[in-house]
């Protein structure tokens, strides 16, 4: 088999890449590990920051975000008992996030690649890139226990953080940075009216936790727990009682409960690799990076690297011009790393860290205290959370 662009997972960066070069006639094949229906059962992201959402519309698939997302122009932040407003759309001048969730954005690309023959080939084994450093790289892999190979010009691996292209590059090529949190998110997704039309993020002497929605009818709230439980150990109710302690009275009293459609445990982890390149195979997303869910970045951070990625290729390919392509790591992890200090600086801020000093937990009052009462504080909160230009 040969194509272009040879796209190691199906997640929303292999699928968005592969769905802009296909508008610009470039062809690439995503070889992606699990069935369509596992990918988009995994609940995750959420928020869309208007850059991303310019390049769903970039790629002619916008028209559901548009109509169904929510545009949220502020959030609040509870804290004390008291909350406070970050009025997103006054404090940018305008810019806004749409809350639209990951797995209607990747149906979204699914449908797409599948309506204009794109090749997307689930249930791929063994799946390696091969010849990296050379002008005619390829991956391997297997597919209903058949040997096959893909050849390529270059190849992309956009298959998060557990995928098999980071580990492709020599442990001499690449450098790794990691900081690994001691709690993780419980999240629940339930048919039940959301508490707020617009994200409540709390920070409460139990722990952190988040109120946030996919449509007017579907919630998703998320608490902070420890590592040391399962999911299993989290009943519906033990999680609703949480829930309603961590939040301001006159939130909790509205709080509307109901079965979970959808309960997991996400461990919260800064890492970044460098350089995003070696050879011909260039890496994008989770597959790259990851940032602690607070701020809303990793999937927004996913997009800047396929925005740089898709203007490298068409530079390369329509104009011969490869200054993208040998710029793609810096400029990508230029960003990349805003992103990093954001989502670090929200975690420090909003969750309880069992073993912190007194010190630290006035340092952490100290810079609530500051947010709430200086615009320019809010107003650099606020322009990191729509998202910063690519
Ligand atoms: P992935 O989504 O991980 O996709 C990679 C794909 O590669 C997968 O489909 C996988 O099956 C496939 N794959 C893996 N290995 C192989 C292999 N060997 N061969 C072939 N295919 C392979 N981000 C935000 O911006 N905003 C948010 O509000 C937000 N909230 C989040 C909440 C939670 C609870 C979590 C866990 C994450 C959240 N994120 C958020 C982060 C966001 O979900 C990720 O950054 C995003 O999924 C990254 O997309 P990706 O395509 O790079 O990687
Ligand atoms: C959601 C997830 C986040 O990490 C966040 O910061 C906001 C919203 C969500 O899943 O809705």
């Amino acid at each position: 088999m040969k194509t272009q662009i040879g796209i190691i997972g199906g997640g929303p960066s292999g699928l968005l890449l592969s769905q802009l070069l296909h508008k610009q006639g470039i062809d690439s094949v995503v070889l992606e590990k699990h069935s369509r229906a596992y990918v988009l059962g995994r609940i995750r992201a959420g928020v869309l920051e208007h850059g991303f959402a310019d390049l769903m519309r970039e790629a002619g698939v916008g028209a559901r975000m548009d109509a169904e997302g929510e545009v949220h122009t502020g959030f609040d932040i509870a804290y004390d008992g008291m909350r406070h407003h970050v009025d997103l759309k006054g404090l940018t001048g305008g810019n806004s996030v749409i809350v639209y969730g990951q797995a209607d954005l990747t149906r979204d690309l699914y449908d797409a690649r599948e309506k204009t023959g794109g090749a997307v080939i689930h249930g791929v084994e063994n799946v390696q890139p091969c010849d990296l450093t050379s002008d005619n790289p390829f991956i391997t892999f297997e597919k209903d226990g058949e040997k096959q190979r893909l050849d390529c010009d270059y190849i992309i691996g956009a298959d998060g953080f557990h995928g098999v292209s980071r580990k492709a590059i020599p442990r001499d090529k690449i450098k790794e940075f990691e900081r690994v949190y001691p709690f993780g998110w419980l999240g629940v997704l339930s048919e039940t009216k959301p508490v707020s039309p617009e994200l409540i993020y709390a920070k409460h002497e139990r722990g952190f936790a988040l109120c946030s929605l996919r449509s007017q009818m579907l919630s998703r709230y998320y608490i902070q727990v420890p590592l040391s439980k399962t999911v299993q150990d989290w009943s519906d109710d033990a999680f609703w009682a949480e829930l309603k302690k961590r939040l301001p009275e006159d939130v909790s009293s509205q709080l509307e409960t109901g079965p979970s459609i959808e309960k997991s445990i996400a461990p919260l982890r800064s890492f970044v690799a460098e350089p995003m390149r070696y050879g011909n195979m260039f890496l994008a997303g989770d597959a790259a990076h990851i940032v602690p869910p607070t701020g809303a970045r990793g999937l927004n951070s996913a997009a800047s690297d396929i925005y740089y990625l898709y203007h490298a290729m068409l530079d390369h390919y329509k104009k011969g011009d490869d200054a993208g392509l040998e710029n793609y790591s810096q400029k990508a992890l230029a960003r990349v790393w805003k992103g990093q200090r954001f989502s670090w600086w929200m975690t420090m801020l909003l969750h309880n860290f069992p073993e912190t000093s007194g010190f630290d937990r006035k340092l952490q009052q100290t810079d609530l205290d500051y947010l709430f009462s200086s615009d320019s504080a809010m107003k650099s909160l606020a322009e990191n959370y729509v998202g910063l230009p690519f």
